[in-house]
Order: structure tokens, then C-alpha cells, then sequence
């Protein structure tokens, strides 16, 4: 249980609360470089602030407020320009500072232009993402995670706009009984609902047996907190333990096997931007995969269909599971309500951390996992079970003809890809429910 004050403090994530001081003191990814190749204007909300994000002609990323200056049209209507973005209405152009340089209709010997300035933050690009800054000034490097640079290898972004509050999503990272229940037994009963059995082919992947946890643990390290794992019949010789499955703090988890991350990035109190970002194996032959090529698509979000009735297809796999649980516990889950026992203590590690880092930031320190040594940024390795160099018990997930069943492998481009060059069903990819997997949908009409 925590008191309402202390679930505001964890929650609330605009300019000037507690949490909105730790985290603008992290890089966010705002968009996929390809995205900007598409369009190239794009509004993002991100700390409970609203921008657009741009790529003028010349190839220079902005980030500026949402409103033009002058009578405040949104600038997601923008037209890009040489230098700058320009806004439609009467034509001022701003460049990536906020700066105004051009006011078209005012006499040309004024001086305004120079007195118009718009906020502005940083952008950076990494690793097929597009990173915005909001905090204060130096800014940190952003952090070369190995899977961000590593080399031979093909990314997808697949996302989805979680209509949830941050915390409650990434308190499931450190949760490890719920992939027993959540993935497992709840899965099996997706599957019934659907009609087939646990083998049908016709199934995107193969439903596992649930294996129950016989113990957990939790370390804090120089990145995060990992969490291990022991399933029954298993030792603390296995991967899950011996090495564990890290949470990159604040925001990120790691992917089983360490090809990826899920990044949870706070766009306001009650929405979460979700991204799950993967690197596939590519032949080294290949030519390498440019980041403006890395391709995005989206994970329909789980609910009830207009009877108030749970949409199974949406829950059958992790994604939806996952979606459904952060979903359902309401826009900023209810902490003063709840009843922990022994196997949360994951997630209070992870509340305690939180409260420690928000006091650095507060003090004007670094917190974990702000760098500002390029030495130290060349690729940043971290433990995951993936180290293992006997790669068996990984066969259970993943059908036997390699194709990933992971997360959102229903969905992923790369993976969807693979599938149909391997000859596997691919099922039609859903829309999202029709009304989404909140709180108290079962009283929707
Ligand atoms: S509202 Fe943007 S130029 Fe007038
Ligand atoms: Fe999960």
C-alpha cells in the first residue's frame, strides 16, 4: 500500500513535480527515424508537455512548442523549409533553437522576429530512434545500450499510445510471477475462448505449460535491477537465475535473450508512449539496414467489443496480456487500494529506487544512468539471460521452425516477414478494440 500523496510523487510526470524532475534528466525516443522520412512533422507529448517534432529540408531535426507564436496554430501543420519550419497561417519561420527568422507580413526593417522565440529541446538520433531531451542544460549523452548500436542486425519498432500512467506498466517489468499467470494460464484460457486447442496450428504460437516460480530475487545494479527467477524443476544454475533479466532504469525492459528493449516513455499522467523496439539477426552478406529504413508498426490495443465482451484475438499473446493488465488497473492505478505480499517486493525495490533518484535529481546530482563520458558510452553490454552460451532453454520461446512468438511477434514487420518466407500462418492483424481495456469498461454502453 502506498499513501495518495506517495502515488502522486511516483505518478505525476509534468514540469516542476518530483517525477518530472528525475525524468528530464533522461533522453526519450519520440518518434522512429523513418517516421520523420514519411512525414515530416510529427506532434509528440512527452512529460505532459506538447511539441512537434520536425526534419527541415536540410535534414535538421527541431522540437518546438506545439503552438506557432504569433495566433498559435498548430505547427503539426508546418511545412518544412530549407532551414526551419514554417508556419502556414501568415508564414513565420522558426528554426530548430525556436528561434523566429522570418515574419513575412510585418514591415521588412522590424526587429520583432528577433523578440520571438519559441521553447525548444534538443533531438537526437540513435539506433533507428529519434531522442528528445527536456531537461536542464548540459544535456547527458544518450546512452549507446548494445542493442542500439549493435552491428548485422535488422530493427523494427512496433507502438502503441498505452492510455495508462507510466509506473503501473513499468511495475510489471519487476513482477515475475505474472508471466506464470498472465502468459501462461490466462493464455490457455484465451485460447479456449477462442475455440482451439493448445496445439492448433492455426495458433500463432505454441501455448507453454505453466511452470510455477519456486523462487525470485531482485539486485539493484549499476544500470537497474535485475530479476531473477528459478521455475520449478529448474537450479540456480539456469540462465533465468544465474543471470536474470534486467530493468534499464527508469523506463526500460531488456528483452528475454537481449535483443531489444521495451521502452515506456511518459507522454503525461495517463499515457504511456510504448515502444518495443527488436534487432533481428541478419546474414552479415546483407547490406546493413540504414536507420531511416528501420520500419514501425502498430500493436492494436486490447478491450471489449460493444456487448462489454473481452476480444480474445487481442489476448493472445504477451503484448495484449501485458496491454490489458496496465489497461484495466485505471489511468493511474489506485496504490492506496492495494494489498502487496512477499512476491511484490520486486516492484517495491523498484518504488524505492524511484524515490532515491528523484532526491538526487532534486539535489542537482546525476541519477543512475545519466553519462556524460563519451568513454564510457562506446556500448553499454548489460546481463541477461541471453549470455548463456547454451541456448536450449530458449527453445521454449519459440516455435520449432524459429519463427519468434515473442511479445508482439504477431505483429512485427521483420517477424511477419520471416514467417511467410518460412511458410507459416500469418493471422490478419486486428484492429485495436473499439473500446479499450480501462477500468471499469464492463459499465460501457
Ligand atoms: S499563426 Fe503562425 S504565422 Fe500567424
Ligand atoms: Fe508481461
Amino acid at each position: 500500500m502506498l499513501a495518495q500523496e506517495v502515488n502522486e510523487r511516483l505518478t505525476q510526470v509534468g514540469p516542476g513535480t518530483p517525477m518530472g524532475t528525475l525524468l528530464r534528466r533522461y533522453w526519450f525516443p519520440v518518434a522512429a527515424t523513418s517516421e520523420l522520412e514519411e512525414h515530416p512533422t510529427k506532434g509528440v507529448r512527452l512529460l505532459g508537455e506538447d511539441l512537434v517534432l520536425y526534419k527541415d529540408r536540410s535534414g535538421t531535426y527541431g522540437l518546438v512548442d506545439w503552438a506557432c507564436a504569433h495566433r498559435r496554430l498548430n505547427l503539426l501543420y508546418g511545412i518544412p523549409e530549407e532551414n526551419g519550419l514554417r508556419c502556414p497561417y501568415h508564414g513565420w519561420l522558426y528554426d530548430e533553437t525556436g528561434q523566429c527568422l522570418e515574419q513575412p507580413a510585418e514591415p521588412p526593417d522590424s526587429t520583432f522576429k528577433e523578440r520571438v522565440q519559441l521553447k525548444s529541446y534538443p533531438v537526437t538520433q540513435l539506433g533507428g530512434l529519434l531522442f528528445a531531451y527536456l531537461g536542464p542544460q548540459p544535456a547527458p549523452l544518450v546512452p549507446h545500450w548494445e542493442p542500439m548500436v549493435r552491428e548485422h542486425t535488422a530493427r523494427d519498432v512496433g507502438w502503441a499510445v498505452v492510455p495508462c500512467n507510466w509506473l503501473q506498466i513499468m511495475e510489471n517489468s519487476l513482477d515475475p510471477t505474472h508471466t506464470e499467470w498472465l502468459h501462461r494460464y490466462f493464455s490457455h484460457y484465451a485460447i479456449e475462448r477462442l475455440g482451439k486447442g493448445k496445439d492448433d496450428p492455426s495458433f500463432w504460437r505454441n501455448a507453454p505449460p505453466v511452470v510455477p516460480h519456486v523462487k525470485i530475487g531482485f539486485d539493484v545494479f549499476d544500470y537497474g535491477i535485475v530479476k531473477r527467477r528459478v521455475l520449478q524443476g529448474d537450479t540456480e544454475d539456469h540462465p533465468n537465475w544465474k543471470y536474470g533479466h534486467p530493468i534499464v532504469f527508469p523506463n526500460m525492459l531488456h528483452d528475454r535473450g537481449g535483443n531489444g528493449f521495451q521502452i515506456r516513455v511518459p507522454m503525461d499522467d495517463t499515457h504511456t508512449l510504448y515502444l518495443w523496439y527488436q534487432c533481428h539477426d541478419t546474414d552479415p552478406s546483407e547490406p546493413p539496414q540504414r536507420d531511416e529504413e528501420v520500419p514501425t508498426y502498430t500493436v492494436p490495443l486490447p478491450g471489449v467489443d460493444l456487448q462489454g465482451r473481452p476480444i480474445w484475438s487481442l489476448l493472445d499473446h504477451n503484448a495484449g496480456q501485458d496491454n490489458m493488465a496496465w489497461m484495466s488497473q485505471g489511468p493511474v492505478s489506485q496504490r492506496w487500494l492495494e494489498k502487496l505480499g512477499e512476491s511484490d517486493r520486486g516492484l517495491i525495490i523498484y518504488r524505492r529506487l524511484l524515490d532515491q533518484q528523484i532526491n538526487v535529481a532534486e539535489d542537482g546530482g546525476d541519477p543512475m544512468n545519466v553519462f556524460r563520458d563519451p568513454a564510457t558510452n562506446v556500448s553499454i553490454a548489460l546481463p541477461s539471460e541471453g549470455m548463456a552460451e547454451d541456448k536450449s532453454w530458449q527453445a521454449g520461446l519459440q516455435r520449432a521452425n524459429g519463427v519468434s512468438t515473442g511479445s508482439t511477434g504477431k505483429y512485427s514487420v521483420i517477424n511477419r516477414e520471416a514467417a511467410q518466407r518460412k511458410g507459416v500462418l500469418v493471422a490478419e492483424k486486428p484492429e485495436s478494440a473499439p473500446i479499450p481495456a480501462m477500468a471499469g469498461t464492463h459499465l460501457v454502453r
